[in-house]
């Protein structure tokens, strides 16, 4: 492989992953479009066994708690040594966690997998898609000794609220989400942008292969439903109004069934989504229509 794509974007993001399980990413890193970006050296995964940087012999990656409590703790010395070998040490100066271009060789950005993190969302993701380097470190048993977390760490993330029993799933997230984000990944450069939670409207520009950018536009919303063929599919037939050609009235549906989705499963969303008049309007015909 390698290929076109590859050639019109010279960046490849790094992910260094430190984890005590290497295995659990066997599969998802050697899949579609994660296993395509790395191919065309678009994205780089390296993946830190925890338990090479021990030196017993039971290979020790935890111990009890201070102060007593269930479960174990990881100690701190084997996560210093995994980062060690990626040359970042208490003292590494931190990449800014605010957006904003990235100058070449900025200092990777380090975060902690937990539950007690701040919740990853696709904005975070655009802007660690924007950053050369991501270190993830995969959480574990009850925690991480917390000096980890201060002396190394740029910030605690978690990917909704649950409790994993580690950081393994949330590392695979936060690969996958960013990953896709950077330029080259996807086959169609813009989808991305405008699927749930891309960009607003406004800030989309022209069109894509002659189809209205505006169409796609998220803004906040969640993604509107998609159909395909066969147009009957038992009782259940696909929506008239997608097979006319009439693009104006498609698009208007569509944004209608963003809006209408967005109500039933994120009300939280609209307050801060990008709403045109005529989005408005659509909104309080449905909240009529509920009523
Ligand atoms: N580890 C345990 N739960 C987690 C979560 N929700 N997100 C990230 N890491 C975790």
């Amino acid at each position: 492989m390698g290929g076109k794509r590859a050639l019109l974007s010279s960046r490849c993001m790094r992910f260094d992953i430190v984890t005590i399980f290497p295995g659990y990413f066997e599969s998802v890193f050697t899949q579609g479009i994660v296993r395509r970006a790395q191919a065309e050296r678009l994205v780089e995964i390296r993946l830190h066994d925890l338990r090479d940087f021990t030196h017993d012999r039971h290979r020790t990656v935890d111990d009890r708690p201070f102060g007593g409590g269930e479960g174990m703790v990881l100690k701190p010395e084997p996560l210093a040594e995994a980062l060690a070998s990626l040359g970042i040490y208490p003292m590494t100066p931190r990449a800014p966690t605010t957006s904003g271009a990235q100058a070449q060789s900025a200092p990777p950005r380090v975060i902690l997998l937990s539950a007690q993190g701040r919740v990853f969302t696709q904005a975070l993701a655009r802007e660690l898609a924007g950053l050369e380097q991501v270190v993830l470190i995969c959480g574990r048993y009850e925690g991480v000794d917390e000096r980890i977390n201060e002396l190394y760490c740029d910030m605690e993330l978690s990917i909704g609220d649950y409790v994993l029993s580690g950081g393994e799933p949330a590392a695979a997230v936060v690969v996958d989400a960013t990953m896709r984000l950077i330029p080259g990944v996807l086959g169609n450069e813009a989808s991305g942008e405008f699927e749930s939670f891309g960009v607003a409207d406004a800030e989309i520009d022209v069109d894509v292969e002659g189809v209205p950018r505006s169409q796609h536009g998220a803004g906040g919303l969640l993604d509107y439903p998609h159909y395909t063929r066969p147009a009957e599919f038992g009782e259940l037939r696909a929506p008239e109004v997608l097979m006319n050609g009439d693009h104006a009235q498609i698009r208007r549906w569509r944004r209608e069934q963003q809006l209408k989705k967005t109500l039933k499963n994120r009300p939280d969303l609209l307050e801060r989504a990008a709403l045109s008049t005529e989005d408005r309007k659509m909104l309080k015909a449905l909240l009529e229509a509920n009523n």
